[in-house]
């Protein structure tokens, strides 16, 4: 993608945007994302507020090229979150999970640039309405939490176009240069990537979450957990169990006992492949290799040109 309002609004080289991801997008992904002429994103909502500080100051020192956060505002103690965030003199932040109204001003007063993430053109309005600078329109193809209506990308993105004139982010299923064209085509200005960059060699995931997503066919990620908050999970034991569990009706409390305390944290940070949660998109089947980030790049914007010449001719 040439440069564009989204390159402008975040003050960037490509408009790449590594969606935050939780225990994956710290501090050394983030910045190999921005250092490559990205947006990278620091995931906080892995993050106590003492090791968002700590990463923020990494952050600060490993890049001179624009990075934000992505705080999803479901977040126990967000109001600290956000004190943090002004403290520190960040300058973007993406929200997901909850409604950008309450936090979108405060951010603006403090000189901040602020996407939200949404799963429908309903919610999309409702950023506009808020005042957010950018939209993120996520697809059921993606990996973590997601959208309840399963509008896949294809689907979503035209008619997120329709519904907002904000400058529009795809996300959901992008795992090369011919998608960010098809992106681009659908009427977006900018891509969020997160399970190509969850499997990066820069991502804080376990080897084993990586190796695991990195062997995947097809078909092997399903979202589940409607009656919480849909995940996309690989399938594994700890899936298997929540699948029949939901199949017979299990209502939320015994689902939530199901999982246990820190379920992403066992499956993406500890590396356990079995009863962890292994939080992926479906285009993990297409990922073979734990490559670096700058490979990861230049593949991307060599695919993004080769496919434009292509079309073009
Ligand atoms: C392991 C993992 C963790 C994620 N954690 C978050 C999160 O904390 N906040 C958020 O807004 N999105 C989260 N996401 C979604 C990504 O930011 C991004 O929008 C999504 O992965 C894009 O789709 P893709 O996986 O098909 O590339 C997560 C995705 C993955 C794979």
């Amino acid at each position: 993608m040439e440069k564009n309002r989204i390159c402008q609004l975040f003050g960037i080289e490509t408009p790449i945007i590594q969606g935050g991801m939780v225990w994956c997008s710290g501090w050394r992904l983030a910045s190999a994302i921005s250092n490559a002429g990205g947006l990278g994103l620091l995931g906080a909502g892995s993050m106590h507020p003492e090791t968002l500080i700590e990463h923020i100051r990494k952050m600060n020192q490993a890049t001179d090229k624009p990075w934000g956060i992505n705080i999803p505002l479901m977040y126990p103690e967000i109001g600290r979150l956000m004190d943090i965030i002004v403290d520190e003199g960040v300058k973007v932040v993406f929200t997901s999970a909850g409604s950008p109204k309450k936090y979108t001003q405060m951010l603006h007063d403090a000189g901040i640039k602020v996407a939200h993430v949404v799963s429908s053109s309903k919610f999309a309005r409702k950023c506009e309405e808020a005042g957010v600078d950018a939209v993120v329109a996520e697809g059921f193809e993606a990996g973590g939490h997601n959208g309840r209506e399963e509008t896949t990308t294809m689907a979503l993105i035209p008619q997120v176009r329709q519904a907002t004139t904000l400058p529009l982010i795809a996300a959901g299923g992008i795992g090369s240069g011919q998608a960010m064209v098809a992106a681009e085509a659908l009427g977006a200005e900018g891509v969020q990537i997160g399970t190509l960059f969850a499997l990066a060699k820069e991502s804080s995931a376990a080897d084993e979450f990586k190796r695991l997503c990195t062997s995947i066919e097809e078909g092997d990620t399903m979202l589940c957990l409607k009656k919480i908050s849909p995940t996309r999970l690989v399938k594994n034991a700890l899936y298997n169990r929540l699948a029949e569990a939901e199949a017979r009706g299990a209502d939320a409390d015994e689902l939530r006992e199901m999982l246990g305390k820190a379920a992403s944290k066992r499956g993406i940070f500890e590396g356990d492949t079995e009863d962890g949660e292994i939080e992926i998109g479906q285009i993990a089947s297409a990922v073979k290799t734990i490559d670096d980030v700058a490979t990861i790049m230049a593949r991307l914007k060599a695919e993004y040109i080769e496919t434009k010449n292509r079309l073009a001719q």
